[in-house]
Protein backbone atom coordinates (compact mmCIF):
# COMPACT_ATOMS: atom_id res chain seq x y z
CA UNK A 1 0.00 0.00 0.00
CA UNK A 2 1.22 3.20 -0.55
CA UNK A 3 1.22 6.61 1.36
CA UNK A 4 -2.04 7.81 -0.61
CA UNK A 5 -3.78 4.60 -0.05
CA UNK A 6 -2.83 4.39 3.01
CA UNK A 7 -4.45 7.68 3.75
CA UNK A 8 -7.16 6.87 2.51
CA UNK A 9 -7.90 3.70 3.59
CA UNK A 10 -7.62 5.99 7.38
CA UNK A 11 -9.36 8.75 6.36
CA UNK A 12 -12.81 5.84 5.51
CA UNK A 13 -12.38 3.65 8.20
CA UNK A 14 -12.38 6.87 10.37
CA UNK A 15 -15.34 8.42 8.87
CA UNK A 16 -17.84 4.98 9.04
CA UNK A 17 -16.09 4.22 13.38
CA UNK A 18 -16.89 7.84 14.37
CA UNK A 19 -20.27 8.14 12.72
CA UNK A 20 -21.42 5.44 14.86
CA UNK A 21 -20.18 6.86 18.27
CA UNK A 22 -22.70 7.60 21.08
CA UNK A 23 -20.58 8.87 23.61
CA UNK A 24 -17.97 11.42 24.66
CA UNK A 25 -15.78 9.27 26.40
CA UNK A 26 -15.35 6.94 23.61
CA UNK A 27 -14.62 9.70 21.03
CA UNK A 28 -11.91 11.17 23.37
CA UNK A 29 -10.88 7.86 22.66
CA UNK A 30 -11.27 7.52 18.85
CA UNK A 31 -8.96 11.19 18.73
CA UNK A 32 -6.51 9.73 20.53
CA UNK A 33 -6.19 6.77 18.23
CA UNK A 34 -6.15 8.32 14.90
CA UNK A 35 -4.68 11.76 15.93
CA UNK A 36 -2.62 11.60 19.03
CA UNK A 37 1.13 10.78 19.03
CA UNK A 38 0.83 7.27 19.04
CA UNK A 39 -1.96 7.26 16.63
CA UNK A 40 -2.25 5.64 13.21
CA UNK A 41 -0.60 8.24 11.35
CA UNK A 42 2.38 7.17 12.77
CA UNK A 43 2.63 4.67 10.27
CA UNK A 44 2.03 6.87 7.73
CA UNK A 45 5.43 8.59 8.67
CA UNK A 46 7.14 5.37 8.78
CA UNK A 47 6.05 5.52 5.56
CA UNK A 48 7.12 8.57 4.38
CA UNK A 49 10.84 8.14 5.52
CA UNK A 50 10.74 5.26 1.78
CA UNK A 51 9.52 8.22 -0.26
CA UNK A 52 11.96 10.29 -2.78
CA UNK A 53 12.85 13.86 -1.24
CA UNK A 54 10.94 15.42 -4.03
CA UNK A 55 7.16 13.73 -3.24
CA UNK A 56 7.63 14.50 0.29
CA UNK A 57 6.39 17.89 0.93
CA UNK A 58 2.98 16.84 -1.40
CA UNK A 59 2.54 13.81 0.99
CA UNK A 60 3.02 15.75 4.01
CA UNK A 61 -0.13 18.03 2.82
CA UNK A 62 -1.70 15.32 1.72
CA UNK A 63 -1.43 14.18 5.58
CA UNK A 64 -2.10 17.17 7.20
CA UNK A 65 -5.34 17.65 5.43
CA UNK A 66 -7.10 13.84 5.95
CA UNK A 67 -6.03 14.57 9.32
CA UNK A 68 -8.17 17.77 9.41
CA UNK A 69 -10.61 15.97 7.92
CA UNK A 70 -10.58 13.44 10.20
CA UNK A 71 -10.37 16.26 12.83
CA UNK A 72 -13.81 17.69 11.31
CA UNK A 73 -15.69 13.89 11.99
CA UNK A 74 -14.93 14.20 15.39
CA UNK A 75 -16.30 17.69 16.06
CA UNK A 76 -19.40 17.01 13.59
CA UNK A 77 -19.72 13.81 15.86
CA UNK A 78 -18.94 15.78 19.23
CA UNK A 79 -22.13 18.18 17.97
CA UNK A 80 -24.48 15.60 17.59
CA UNK A 81 -23.37 13.83 21.00
CA UNK A 82 -23.96 17.03 22.84
CA UNK A 83 -26.82 17.57 21.16
CA UNK A 84 -28.46 14.18 21.94
CA UNK A 85 -27.85 14.69 25.67
CA UNK A 86 -29.58 18.44 25.73
CA UNK A 87 -32.58 16.22 23.57
CA UNK A 88 -32.43 13.47 26.58
CA UNK A 89 -32.19 15.96 29.44
CA UNK A 90 -35.37 18.11 27.61
CA UNK A 91 -37.13 14.94 27.37
CA UNK A 92 -36.66 13.75 30.68
CA UNK A 93 -37.76 17.06 31.99
CA UNK A 94 -41.04 18.07 30.25
CA UNK A 95 -43.53 19.65 32.31
CA UNK A 96 -46.79 17.80 32.23
CA UNK A 97 -49.23 20.91 32.16
CA UNK A 98 -52.17 18.19 33.01
CA UNK A 99 -50.75 16.71 36.10
CA UNK A 100 -53.63 18.32 38.95
CA UNK A 101 -51.61 21.27 40.73
CA UNK A 102 -50.31 21.09 44.39
CA UNK A 103 -52.28 22.74 47.32
CA UNK A 104 -50.27 24.83 49.26
CA UNK A 105 -51.78 24.91 53.11
CA UNK A 106 -51.11 28.17 54.62
CA UNK A 107 -51.43 27.79 58.21
CA UNK A 108 -53.34 30.85 60.25
CA UNK A 109 -54.00 31.88 64.14
CA UNK A 110 -56.33 29.54 66.03
CA UNK A 111 -59.37 31.52 66.81
CA UNK A 112 -58.39 31.57 70.78
CA UNK A 113 -55.41 33.62 69.59
CA UNK A 114 -57.73 35.84 67.20
CA UNK A 115 -60.13 36.84 69.66
CA UNK A 116 -57.51 37.73 72.54
CA UNK A 117 -55.76 39.88 70.35
CA UNK A 118 -58.78 40.83 69.13
CA UNK A 119 -59.62 41.93 73.00
CA UNK A 120 -56.03 42.95 73.59
CA UNK A 121 -56.33 45.62 70.57
CA UNK A 122 -59.08 47.24 71.39
CA UNK A 123 -58.48 48.06 74.98
CA UNK A 124 -54.42 49.13 74.25
CA UNK A 125 -56.53 51.47 71.96
CA UNK A 126 -58.20 52.59 75.54
CA UNK A 127 -54.79 52.72 77.12
CA UNK A 128 -54.32 49.70 78.85
CA UNK A 129 -50.87 48.27 79.41
CA UNK A 130 -51.37 43.91 78.76
CA UNK A 131 -49.58 42.12 81.44
CA UNK A 132 -48.81 38.62 82.06
CA UNK A 133 -48.91 36.54 85.35
CA UNK A 134 -47.55 32.58 86.06
CA UNK A 135 -50.11 29.77 85.79
CA UNK A 136 -48.41 28.46 88.58
CA UNK A 137 -49.66 30.83 91.74
CA UNK A 138 -49.37 30.95 95.10
CA UNK A 139 -52.57 30.47 97.54
CA UNK A 140 -52.22 34.09 98.63
CA UNK A 141 -52.05 35.83 95.28
CA UNK A 142 -54.83 33.42 93.97
CA UNK A 143 -57.01 33.72 97.04
CA UNK A 144 -56.05 35.42 100.04
CA UNK A 145 -55.06 38.64 99.08
CA UNK A 146 -58.36 38.68 97.26
CA UNK A 147 -60.47 38.48 99.86
CA UNK A 148 -60.85 34.83 99.58
CA UNK A 149 -58.97 33.54 103.25
CA UNK A 150 -57.96 29.69 103.79
CA UNK A 151 -61.70 29.12 105.05
CA UNK A 152 -64.08 31.22 102.93
CA UNK A 153 -66.97 29.44 101.24
CA UNK A 154 -66.81 31.39 98.22
CA UNK A 155 -63.48 29.10 97.44
CA UNK A 156 -66.17 26.24 96.70
CA UNK A 157 -67.03 28.44 93.44
CA UNK A 158 -63.69 27.89 91.75
CA UNK A 159 -62.91 24.14 92.26
CA UNK A 160 -59.02 24.44 92.34
CA UNK A 161 -55.69 21.97 91.65
CA UNK A 162 -53.46 22.70 94.42
CA UNK A 163 -49.47 21.39 93.76
CA UNK A 164 -48.50 21.79 97.66
CA UNK A 165 -51.02 23.83 100.47
CA UNK A 166 -49.43 27.14 99.51
CA UNK A 167 -49.29 26.44 95.92
CA UNK A 168 -51.61 25.80 92.96
CA UNK A 169 -52.74 25.78 89.12
CA UNK A 170 -54.48 29.62 89.17
CA UNK A 171 -57.95 29.15 89.13
CA UNK A 172 -58.67 32.72 87.85
CA UNK A 173 -56.60 35.66 85.71
CA UNK A 174 -57.33 37.98 89.06
CA UNK A 175 -54.20 36.77 91.03
CA UNK A 176 -52.35 39.03 88.49
CA UNK A 177 -54.16 41.74 89.68
CA UNK A 178 -52.49 41.74 92.90
CA UNK A 179 -49.53 41.29 91.27
CA UNK A 180 -49.57 44.66 89.64
CA UNK A 181 -50.34 46.34 92.66
CA UNK A 182 -47.84 44.87 94.78
CA UNK A 183 -45.27 45.85 91.77
CA UNK A 184 -46.66 49.37 91.95
CA UNK A 185 -46.26 49.85 95.45
CA UNK A 186 -49.55 51.24 96.34
CA UNK A 187 -48.66 54.81 94.47
CA UNK A 188 -48.85 54.56 91.03
CA UNK A 189 -52.57 54.67 89.02
CA UNK A 190 -52.93 51.27 87.15
CA UNK A 191 -54.89 50.14 83.96
CA UNK A 192 -54.11 46.86 82.54
CA UNK A 193 -55.71 43.65 80.57
CA UNK A 194 -54.34 40.49 81.72
CA UNK A 195 -55.12 37.62 79.16
CA UNK A 196 -54.02 34.11 80.19
CA UNK A 197 -55.01 30.51 81.10
CA UNK A 198 -56.95 29.30 84.00
CA UNK A 199 -57.21 26.06 86.00
CA UNK A 200 -60.19 24.42 87.23
CA UNK A 201 -60.88 20.60 88.68
CA UNK A 202 -63.94 20.75 86.51
CA UNK A 203 -65.21 17.26 84.72
CA UNK A 204 -64.94 18.43 80.79
CA UNK A 205 -67.98 18.50 79.17
CA UNK A 206 -69.50 20.69 76.23
CA UNK A 207 -69.62 23.65 78.53
CA UNK A 208 -66.85 22.73 81.12
CA UNK A 209 -63.09 22.25 80.58
CA UNK A 210 -60.55 22.05 82.70
CA UNK A 211 -58.10 24.58 81.57
CA UNK A 212 -59.54 27.61 79.71
CA UNK A 213 -58.76 31.33 78.99
CA UNK A 214 -59.26 34.26 80.97
CA UNK A 215 -58.92 37.87 80.41
CA UNK A 216 -58.72 40.43 83.32
CA UNK A 217 -59.03 44.28 83.97
CA UNK A 218 -58.02 46.28 86.20
CA UNK A 219 -57.94 49.97 86.83
CA UNK A 220 -57.29 51.97 89.90
CA UNK A 221 -56.94 55.45 90.29
CA UNK A 222 -58.01 58.50 92.66
CA UNK A 223 -61.40 58.92 90.22
CA UNK A 224 -62.66 56.13 88.57
CA UNK A 225 -66.27 54.97 88.77
CA UNK A 226 -68.97 52.34 88.30
CA UNK A 227 -69.96 54.64 85.34
CA UNK A 228 -66.72 54.20 83.41
CA UNK A 229 -66.80 50.52 84.01
CA UNK A 230 -70.16 50.59 82.26
CA UNK A 231 -68.85 52.47 79.67
CA UNK A 232 -65.96 50.55 79.01
CA UNK A 233 -67.87 47.30 78.81
CA UNK A 234 -70.40 49.00 76.03
CA UNK A 235 -67.45 49.85 74.24
CA UNK A 236 -66.40 46.16 74.41
CA UNK A 237 -69.86 44.45 73.62
CA UNK A 238 -69.89 47.21 70.33
CA UNK A 239 -66.67 46.20 68.93
CA UNK A 240 -67.11 42.32 69.65
CA UNK A 241 -70.46 41.92 68.93
CA UNK A 242 -71.23 44.64 66.86
CA UNK A 243 -72.91 48.35 66.64
CA UNK A 244 -76.19 48.90 68.68
CA UNK A 245 -75.58 46.55 71.28
CA UNK A 246 -77.16 47.07 75.08
CA UNK A 247 -75.50 46.30 78.07
CA UNK A 248 -77.32 45.46 81.31
CA UNK A 249 -75.76 45.04 84.87
CA UNK A 250 -77.06 43.04 87.61
CA UNK A 251 -76.28 42.43 90.96
CA UNK A 252 -73.72 39.58 91.84
CA UNK A 253 -71.00 38.78 94.26
CA UNK A 254 -67.38 38.28 94.28
CA UNK A 255 -65.62 37.83 97.46
CA UNK A 256 -63.12 41.04 95.51
CA UNK A 257 -65.23 43.44 94.11
CA UNK A 258 -67.86 45.42 95.98
CA UNK A 259 -70.51 46.00 94.60
CA UNK A 260 -70.27 43.46 92.15
CA UNK A 261 -72.25 43.06 88.93
CA UNK A 262 -72.88 39.96 86.22
CA UNK A 263 -72.74 41.61 82.53
CA UNK A 264 -75.14 40.96 80.37
CA UNK A 265 -75.40 42.03 76.43
CA UNK A 266 -77.91 42.05 74.43
CA UNK A 267 -78.21 39.06 71.79
CA UNK A 268 -76.63 40.02 68.47
CA UNK A 269 -78.36 37.54 67.23
CA UNK A 270 -82.19 38.25 67.58
CA UNK A 271 -81.30 41.86 68.56
CA UNK A 272 -82.93 41.35 72.10
CA UNK A 273 -86.36 39.74 70.46
CA UNK A 274 -85.14 36.15 72.28
CA UNK A 275 -83.97 32.81 70.49
CA UNK A 276 -82.10 29.77 71.50
CA UNK A 277 -78.64 31.72 71.74
CA UNK A 278 -79.84 33.57 74.30
CA UNK A 279 -82.21 30.66 75.68
CA UNK A 280 -85.10 33.44 74.81
CA UNK A 281 -84.44 36.01 77.18
CA UNK A 282 -82.76 38.74 74.70
CA UNK A 283 -79.83 38.86 76.87
CA UNK A 284 -76.06 36.62 77.27
CA UNK A 285 -74.02 36.92 80.31
CA UNK A 286 -70.27 37.82 79.29
CA UNK A 287 -68.54 38.54 82.03
CA UNK A 288 -68.41 38.94 86.10
CA UNK A 289 -67.12 42.91 87.03
CA UNK A 290 -67.59 44.96 90.03
CA UNK A 291 -65.92 47.50 92.12
CA UNK A 292 -62.08 46.61 93.63
CA UNK A 293 -63.02 45.56 97.37
CA UNK A 294 -61.38 47.52 99.73
CA UNK A 295 -59.86 44.58 101.34
CA UNK A 296 -58.19 43.97 98.04
CA UNK A 297 -56.84 47.43 97.60
CA UNK A 298 -55.72 47.53 101.12
CA UNK A 299 -53.84 43.78 101.28
CA UNK A 300 -51.86 44.72 98.27
CA UNK A 301 -50.68 48.43 99.42
CA UNK A 302 -53.35 50.49 98.15
CA UNK A 303 -55.04 53.35 100.59
CA UNK A 304 -58.26 52.70 100.02
CA UNK A 305 -59.58 55.88 101.48
CA UNK A 306 -57.45 57.47 98.36
CA UNK A 307 -57.86 55.49 95.46
CA UNK A 308 -60.58 53.12 94.11
CA UNK A 309 -60.71 51.00 91.26
CA UNK A 310 -62.82 48.97 88.79
CA UNK A 311 -61.98 45.22 87.39
CA UNK A 312 -63.56 42.59 85.23
CA UNK A 313 -63.19 39.04 84.26
CA UNK A 314 -64.02 37.43 80.67
CA UNK A 315 -64.13 34.04 79.69
CA UNK A 316 -62.59 34.01 76.16
CA UNK A 317 -64.26 30.68 75.42
CA UNK A 318 -67.77 31.33 76.22
CA UNK A 319 -67.39 34.89 74.45
CA UNK A 320 -65.79 33.07 71.35
CA UNK A 321 -68.52 30.76 71.45
CA UNK A 322 -71.84 32.66 71.70
CA UNK A 323 -69.97 34.65 68.41
CA UNK A 324 -69.34 32.11 66.46
CA UNK A 325 -72.70 29.82 67.81
CA UNK A 326 -69.80 27.16 68.76
CA UNK A 327 -71.54 24.69 71.13
CA UNK A 328 -68.91 22.83 72.36
CA UNK A 329 -66.03 23.96 74.36
CA UNK A 330 -63.79 21.02 73.50
CA UNK A 331 -63.68 22.05 70.21
CA UNK A 332 -61.11 24.84 71.01
CA UNK A 333 -58.61 22.48 72.43
CA UNK A 334 -58.94 19.21 70.53
CA UNK A 335 -57.10 21.02 66.95
CA UNK A 336 -59.33 19.35 64.48
CA UNK A 337 -58.51 21.37 61.62
CA UNK A 338 -61.76 21.53 59.97
CA UNK A 339 -62.69 23.24 62.90
CA UNK A 340 -59.61 25.76 63.17
CA UNK A 341 -59.68 26.36 59.62
CA UNK A 342 -63.12 27.60 59.33
CA UNK A 343 -62.02 31.11 61.36
CA UNK A 344 -60.11 33.07 58.97
CA UNK A 345 -58.87 36.12 59.31
N1 LIG B 1 -62.19 35.96 88.76
C1 LIG B 1 -63.58 35.70 88.45
C2 LIG B 1 -63.74 34.26 88.05
O1 LIG B 1 -62.87 33.68 87.56
C3 LIG B 1 -64.04 36.59 87.34
C4 LIG B 1 -64.10 38.00 87.77
C5 LIG B 1 -65.26 38.54 88.29
C6 LIG B 1 -62.99 38.80 87.67
C7 LIG B 1 -65.34 39.83 88.70
C8 LIG B 1 -63.06 40.13 88.08
C9 LIG B 1 -64.25 40.63 88.59
O2 LIG B 1 -62.00 40.93 87.99
O3 LIG B 1 -64.31 41.92 89.00
O4 LIG B 1 -64.81 33.72 88.28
Amino acid sequence: MNVSEKLEAIKNEAKERISIIKSMHELNDAKAKYLGKKGMFNDVMKLMKDLPNEEKPMFGKLTNETKQIILKYIEEQRNLIEQAIIQEQLNKETIDVTLPGKKFLLGKKHLMTQIVEEIEDLFVGMGYQIMEGPEIETDENNFEKLNLPKDHPARDMQDTFYITNDTLLRTHTSPVQVRTMLEKGGKEPIKILCPGKVYRRDDDDATHSHQFMQIEGLVVDETTSMAELKGTLLEMANKMFGEGRKIRLRPSYFPFTEPSVEVDISCHNCNGKGCNICKGTGWIEVLGAGMVNNNVLEASGYDSTKYRGFAFGIGVERLAMLKYGINDIRQFYTNDIRFNSQFKK
